[in-house]
């Protein structure tokens, strides 16, 4: 039977109870190696929703800011593969900033939190595996609406 976090089915029902402080940095296993080092993740033992879809962020150019929205139930696990990026995230009263930096540190954002990610190194390569397929109609783009869907939980 698979693990599950309670909260995490109580947020996908659309009444989240999670915040900025719910966002946080998860330790993902190293294998040391003169050979390479060698990471993995397990849907299983480290990422408390099940992943629908994986997407990657590369080439992107200096100066760009991505993101810039909320998802109404999506959850994501970002890791920067590659180079370095920061992510801005903010459940509307709190604001937290974090550094990616490490291929072995992985970034649990719930749903309804507002994300921007900047500071994209020349070789950065953020992946994201998410809780749900791609939707258009579950971003949220417009922050007030955020707000309003925040107040209402
Ligand atoms: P978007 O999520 O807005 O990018 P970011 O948040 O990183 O700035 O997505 C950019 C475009 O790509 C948008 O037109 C939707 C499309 N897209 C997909 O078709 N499938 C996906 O899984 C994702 C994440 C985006």
């Amino acid at each position: 039977m698979r693990r599950r976090d309670r909260r995490w089915d109580i947020a996908r029902n659309g009444v989240p109870k999670i915040s900025a402080q719910d966002c946080r940095l998860i330790d993902l296993p190293k294998v040391h190696d003169p050979r390479g080092n060698l990471t993995f993740i397990e849907s299983i033992n480290h990422v408390p929703f099940e992943i629908e879809r994986a997407f990657w962020i590369y080439d992107v150019p200096g100066g760009t800011v991505r993101g810039g929205h909320a998802y109404r139930s999506t959850h994501e696990f970002i890791v920067a593969l590659s180079g370095s990026f920061d992510v801005m995230l903010d459940d509307g009263s709190h604001r937290v900033r974090y550094t990616l930096n490490r291929s072995y540190h992985a970034l649990l954002v719930p749903n309804l939190i507002w994300r921007e990610m900047i500071n994209f190194s020349t070789n950065a390569v953020a992946l994201v595996l998410a809780s749900s397929p791609f939707a258009a109609d579950d971003y949220v783009r417009d922050y007030s609406e955020f707000l309003r869907l925040r107040k209402i939980q």
